[in-house]
């Protein structure tokens, strides 16, 4: 059975690109071997830093995250920041990181030119390591990620390979699962859907404000009645994941002899979208009655990954020569 590792940051409430692009796939996974997958909230504090805000998502993503199918009976769920040891781990991997492979992270280069320099943190900067013990601490197999977090599982692989030759045999190496096909999910705005491009349609919104941002897809000024181009359209790339594919087809011809406008499509869309969901919003609704549910399925995740982790700690502090741990 392989251990399959996948993180979600914290950083807003999840939209359809974070299902699409790790949720689903994750809950997809979780059949086929021994799932962890975590909530990262040391990673969203390089970006976050309000406490309100920083427990919310991290409840928030959990309980999306159960009620889009995960099953703690079958896949671990449990928070970065309960696991003992990420941090020394952390360090000991930086001690063999270059900087030029830091310097040459897509995500580094991005905080870079968006903010300048002096708006990146170390956290930041060193952000593939701390993602690199994530998956190794685990001595995880398959690392399902979005193409935008290839790199980083690249990363894992050399520095994993470095210590093991440094120090011996120690972390087994990972390997990256891209799914195709969805690891760009199309925003409101036609740009890749991101919290960073305020473009993103949450998973579970109100019907209004659901309603609202799809009418608010930018489209062209084409007039209702001549002929569009489905080819490209944000509402057609979404309406794709919602609907099966006769439907899609009606709709992209119907999009070529003209005669309907963007805003039946668009209600279209919403519809498909809003009963996608309805099972999920149905589950998530139960569990939100029951308050103590997703703090219990954290914890007793939280155990099982510690026991991992703990075991890996042992090894690191053997391989370098450090004390065994008294208490970590
Ligand atoms: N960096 C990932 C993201 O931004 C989240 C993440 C952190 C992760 N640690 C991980 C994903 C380990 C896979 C494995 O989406």
């Amino acid at each position: 059975m392989p251990r399959i590792l996948s993180g979600i940051k914290p950083t807003g409430l999840p939209h359809i690109g974070n299902y699409f692009g790790m949720m689903r796939p994750a809950i997809e996974w979780q059949e086929r071997g021994e799932a962890f997958y975590f909530i990262a909230d040391y990673h969203a504090l390089t970006t976050l830093h309000d406490a309100a805000l920083l427990r919310k998502y991290s409840h928030s993503v959990a309980l999306d995250f159960l009620a889009c199918g995960l099953d703690p009976q079958k896949a671990t769920l449990f928070r970065q920041s309960d696991i003992h040891g990420i941090g020394q781990l952390t360090w000991i991997l930086g001690t063999l990181t270059p900087m030029p492979m830091l310097e040459n992270a897509h995500a580094y280069k991005a905080a870079v030119s968006s903010g300048g320099a002096a708006s990146v943190n170390l956290g930041t900067f060193a952000y593939p390591v701390l993602m690199a013990i994530d998956i190794l601490i685990y001595q995880s197999n398959i690392v399902p990620v979005g193409r935008d977090q290839k790199q980083h599982v690249e990363m894992t692989r050399d520095l994993a390979v470095k210590f093991n030759r440094t120090f011996g045999e120690t972390f087994t190496i990972p390997e990256p699962s891209i799914l195709p096909g969805v690891e760009t999910i199309v925003g409101l705005d036609g740009r890749k859907m991101s919290k960073s491009y305020d473009n993103t349609i949450e998973l579970f919104a109100e019907e209004k404000s659901l309603r609202k941002k799809v009418m608010a897809i930018v489209t062209d000024s084409t007039p209702v009645e001549a002929p569009k181009d489905p080819a490209g359209s944000a509402i057609v790339e979404l309406y794709r994941l919602f609907a099966s594919s006769e439907s899609v087809a009606d709709m992209e011809n119907r999009f070529r002899s003209g005669g309907a406008g963007y805003g039946d499509f668009k209600k279209e869309l919403f519809a498909a979208m809003w009963s996608y969901f309805e099972p999920m919003r149905r589950r998530r609704a139960e569990l939100e009655a029951d308050p103590g549910y997703v703090e219990n399925v954290l914890a007793a995740g939280a155990e099982r990954a510690n026991a991992l982790a703990a075991e890996t700690v042992r090894k690191v502090r053997q391989a370098t020569g450090l004390q065994p741990a008294q208490n970590i």
